[in-house]
C-alpha cells in the first residue's frame, strides 16, 4: 500500500479488466476526499493535479507534500499524476518536486514537435522512475464540439503509433469525449478506439469522464483503457454542497470547516459512483 509510478496501477488495471480513475483536485479537502474513499473502498486511485491546480496549492512541492502526508494515515495505493503539462519545463518541475506520473500535452503541435517533446519528458521522467501520458488528437471542451463533437480533432491511429514509439507509457484518445458537462450523450468511436488498441499496445486513457455512460466506459475498458479523468463532477459536488449550504444557513454564522466536510461528503458519493463505474474496488491489495 504506498505511492506508485502511475504506470504500475494502469497495467495491473488492464491485465485485470478495470480502470482507475484519476481525479483532478486543486486542495487539501479534494486530495482527503479522493484518498480516504479509495482507502474505504480498498481502490486504487490517481491525484490528477493539473499546473493551475498546482498553483493554486502554492507549487507542485505543497501539492505533493499535502498528497504524501494526507495518505500516512491511510491504506491506499495512489499516484500522483500531473494532468495536461503543455510545456516540457513544467514536467520537469512535477518531475523534480515528487510526482509520479506526469502528462506531457503537446496535441496542440504537428506530430513531428509533439513526439520531439514527448521523447525527452519521457527520457527525463524514465530517469527519475515516472511515468507519462501522451495525447495525440485534441480532447477539447464540451461547448467548443457540442455533444456529438463532429468538429473535434480525433485521435488518427497512424499518429498514435507514432506516438507511442517515443516510450510514453500510455496515450491519451480523443474518439468524442470532452471535457465539462456534456449536453447530450456523447458517443464515443468504438471502432477508432479499437484500432488505436490494435495498433498501440500500452494502457488507453479516457479524458473527459463526468458523464460518459456506465455502458460506454466499461466498453472502453475492455478495448484497452485503463485510466479515465474525472473532474467536473467532483468540483460540481464541492460547489453545490457550498453553496447549499450558503443558501441554508446564516452566512455570518457558518464556520469555514463546515463548507470543507459538506464538500468532502458530497464529494465522496462522485468518487464512490466513478470508482463503481471503474469497476476498481476491492482490487487494492
Ligand atoms: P471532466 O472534467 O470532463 O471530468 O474531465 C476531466 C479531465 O479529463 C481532466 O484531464
Amino acid at each position: 500500500m504506498s505511492l506508485h509510478p502511475m504506470k504500475t496501477l494502469l497495467v495491473e488495471a488492464r491485465a485485470k479488466g478495470y480502470a482507475v480513475p484519476a481525479f483532478n483536485c486543486a486542495n487539501l479537502e479534494m486530495i482527503q476526499c479522493v484518498l480516504r474513499t479509495a482507502a474505504e473502498l480498498r481502490a486504487p486511485v490517481i491525484l490528477g493535479i493539473h499546473p493551475v491546480e498546482m498553483d493554486y496549492m502554492g507549487g507542485a512541492p505543497v501539492a505533493v507534500a499535502i498528497a504524501r502526508a494526507v495518505a500516512e494515515g491511510l491504506d491506499v495505493d495512489y499516484a500522483i499524476h500531473q494532468d495536461h503539462g503543455d510545456t516540457v519545463e513544467t514536467c520537469i518541475r512535477s518531475i523534480r518536486s515528487g510526482f509520479t506520473s506526469v502528462m506531457y500535452d503537446g496535441s496542440h503541435l504537428p506530430i513531428e514537435e509533439n513526439a520531439a517533446n514527448s521523447a525527452e519528458v519521457v527520457r527525463i521522467a524514465h530517469a527519475y522512475g515516472v511515468t507519462v501520458e501522451g495525447e495525440v488528437g485534441t480532447i477539447g471542451m464540451t461547448d467548443e464540439f457540442g455533444a456529438r463533437l463532429e468538429n473535434a480533432h480525433l485521435c488518427d491511429p497512424d499518429m498514435a503509433e507514432r506516438l507511442a514509439a517515443t516510450g510514453i507509457d500510455c496515450l491519451a484518445v480523443a474518439i468524442g469525449n470532452a471535457h465539462g458537462f456534456y449536453t447530450a450523450t456523447p458517443e464515443l468511436r468504438f471502432d477508432l478506439l479499437e484500432e488505436i488498441n490494435r495498433r498501440v499496445k500500452i494502457p488507453l486513457v479516457l479524458h473527459g469522464g463526468t458523464g460518459i455512460p456506465r455502458d460506454q466506459v466499461q466498453q472502453a475498458i475492455r478495448m484497452g483503457v485503463a485510466k479515465m479523468n474525472v473532474g467536473t463532477a467532483l468540483r460540481y459536488a464541492f460547489v453545490r454542497a457550498a453553496a447549499d449550504l450558503c443558501a441554508s444557513e446564516v452566512v455570518r454564522d457558518l464556520p469555514l470547516m463546515a463548507l470543507g466536510r459538506a464538500g468532502i461528503r458530497a464529494g465522496a458519493e462522485v468518487v464512490r459512483e466513478y470508482m463503481d463505474i471503474c469497476m476498481c474496488a476491492g482490487r487494492s491489495g
